[in-house]
């Protein structure tokens, strides 16, 4: 046991729209600095989890404290704060193709309206910097690899110093070598900011990359949670239920 508090903490979380009751139990809690994935088929509700995190979506019944706040007694402005200390990168998150690289990765941090321009451009020059894509400022989304779109996206999420990130299967229609590198500077962003994290991916490969300990979702409730080493080496059940093929029971500890 560790008398860290937790960063992010599920309790009893249900969600449901209409008669879809999406998730109906879920039970986890993530401390500073784990780097957690969440694994299961396509349409098991992982986005809409990190949506609660982020307080984009209400949990229906249950609890999603982040920071130790309980987010649904929360107005939107200190919803707003909240998400302040969270970087996320969605599923097909776009960059605005008429804006700059520059302004896409400043975007975030105009909108908090905190920094001056002086300090826009040395975050912008430092994040392109850890990204390995230093100086292409004035380059258009366009002109970029959809793998250098990907770490642009990245940058954009890390600009205003988040203590969380939310990757939302940050790899999916990468080439493998493209998807190795997005993966490298995940876990290097990791280690240089001592973020906490919580990916969705459907590439076990990846997600053993890029966090110590899984989490698997069935049937809106969490179905395993632990050591990824120890759930990947219990059977092959868990590689199927990864990759959607997965019909049975899975009953880890
Ligand atoms: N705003 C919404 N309204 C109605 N149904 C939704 C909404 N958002 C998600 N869902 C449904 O919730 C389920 C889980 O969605 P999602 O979290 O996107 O799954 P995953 O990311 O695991 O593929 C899906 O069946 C989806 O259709
Ligand atoms: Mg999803």
């Amino acid at each position: 046991m560790t008398a860290e508090k937790p960063i992010i903490e599920f309790e009893g979380v249900g969600i449901r729209f209409g008669s879809l009751q999406v998730h109906h139990d879920l039970n986890f809690r993530i401390f500073p600095g784990e780097n957690v994935t969440l694994l299961g088929p396509s349409g098991v509700g992982k986005t809409l989890i990190l949506k609660m995190i982020a307080g984009l979506l209400r949990p229906t019944s249950g609890r999603v404290l982040v920071r130790g706040e309980d987010l649904s007694n929360l107005e939107e402005e200190e919803l707003c704060a909240v998400r302040a200390h969270i970087g996320m990168v969605f599923q097909g998150a776009a960059l605005f193709d008429s804006l700059t690289v520059y302004e896409n990765i400043a975007y975030p941090l105009r909108e908090r309206g905190l920094k001056s321009e002086d300090q826009i451009r040395q975050i912008v020059a430092e994040r392109l910097e850890v990204i390995g894509l230093p100086g292409i400022e004035k380059k258009l989304p366009s002109e970029l690899s959809g793998g250098q779109k990907k770490r642009v996206g990245l940058a954009r999420a890390l600009a205003s110093s988040p203590e969380i990130m939310l990757f939302d299967e940050p790899t999916t229609g990468l080439d493998p070598t493209a998807i190795r590198l997005i993966d490298e500077l995940i876990v290097k962003l990791q280690n240089q900011y001592s973020i906490t994290s919580v990916a969705v991916t459907h590439d076990i490969q990846s997600a053993g990359r890029i966090s110590q300990r899984w989490l698997l979702i069935h049937a809106g409730t969490v179905v395993a949670d632990g050591p990824a080493k120890q759930i990947a080496a219990q059977n092959q059940d868990v590689i199927d239920f990864i990759s959607g093929n997965w019909r049975g029971e899975i009953t880890l500890t």
